[in-house]
């Protein structure tokens, strides 16, 4: 595996059909699995790191967020990366960029919401991604599934001859959806209430319960020790709020547990529409040390 840092290399050296998982590090095994499957079916598979400013809307999540190269090399090789691409500040931003994407329509709710600016931010470095390095397909976690909405609809919009493909959740033993923040979490029994409450309402919608407002309530109910956010049931494609599961969507919760805000959500895909619960790992992820060795 090379890391590299520019554009211009990453695309000399990218042959055939080029995939990019793009990631901002601390890598964990959600990341893995979106590696692990762009790798099968990718000539060339990209990794990006970079950590990127313009999509915190806090300045101390940013400079807490975790970093470490190496740690991050050694897992990307181990997954099947070819090329690592991290690139610094002066190739990613350029003489004090005055281009940015925006995507109102899906982002005035959720994230968009409470995150002013996060995904102007978001849409606008991977926008860059797209161009920069020219993958035939790149792949995104479904986590964030309000960014992979609107990163589906930027790529479209915008014309990139790219597939956008989603990739379920990985999960620790305990049911916590993977995230690089969780290292900093404390009350690890009020965070895994987030998971469990999104099941209770994955069982309920099994059950036959498609009322959005219902399936909500459920969520909001079954979180304890959490500050929640917002619990909403959206629309997969347009993330409009609905009334009915009646179509592709996402039931997601955001919630403050002590100073880690997380998020966290079920999707419903398919047809017939089936809950995607995302997988639960056997052990404590890579994110408690194992990407050490
Ligand atoms: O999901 C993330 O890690 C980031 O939002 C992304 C897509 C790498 C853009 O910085």
């Amino acid at each position: 595996m090379k890391i590299i840092g520019t554009f211009a290399e990453t695309r000399a050296l990218a042959t055939g059909a080029v995939g990019l998982v793009p990631t901002m590090g601390f890598l964990h095994e959600g990341h893995v699995s979106l590696m692990e499957r762009a790798r099968r079916v990718c000539d060339t598979l990209v990794a990006s790191l970079y950590v990127n400013p313009t999509q915190f809307d806090e300045r101390g999540d940013f400079d807490r967020y975790p970093r470490d190269l190496d740690r991050d090399a050694a897992i990307a090789a181990a997954a099947g990366v070819d090329i690592l691409f991290a690139p610094d500040d002066d190739e990613m931003y350029p003489n004090h960029p005055v281009t940015a994407v925006s995507l109102p329509a899906l982002t005035d709710r959720m994230e968009g919401a409470h995150r002013p600016g996060h995904f102007e931010g978001v849409a606008t470095v991977v926008a860059k991604l797209l161009a920069g390095i020219q993958p035939q397909t790149a792949f995104f976690g479904r986590k964030d599934a309000q960014q992979l909405a609107v990163i589906s609809s930027m790529a479209a919009d915008l014309s990139f001859p790219v597939d956008i493909v989603g990739g379920s959740i990985v999960r620790e033993h305990d049911g916590l959806a993977l995230s690089s923040r969780n290292i900093f979490i404390e009350n690890r029994d009020a965070a895994c209430t987030l998971s469990s409450a999104l099941m209770t309402a994955a069982d309920a919608y099994e059950r036959g319960v498609v009322d959005g407002a219902e399936l909500e309530s459920l969520v909001v109910e079954t979180v304890k020790g959490a500050d929640v956010e917002y619990v909403e049931l959206a629309d997969a494609r347009t993330t409009e709020r609905l009334v009915s599961l009646d179509r592709p969507a996402f039931l997601a919760i955001a919630a403050r547990v002590g100073s880690v805000r997380l998020i966290d959500n079920v999707f419903f895909s398919g047809s017939p529409l089936a809950a995607d619960r995302g997988t639960n790992l056997d052990a404590p992820s890579l994110l408690y040390g194992q990407g050490d060795a």
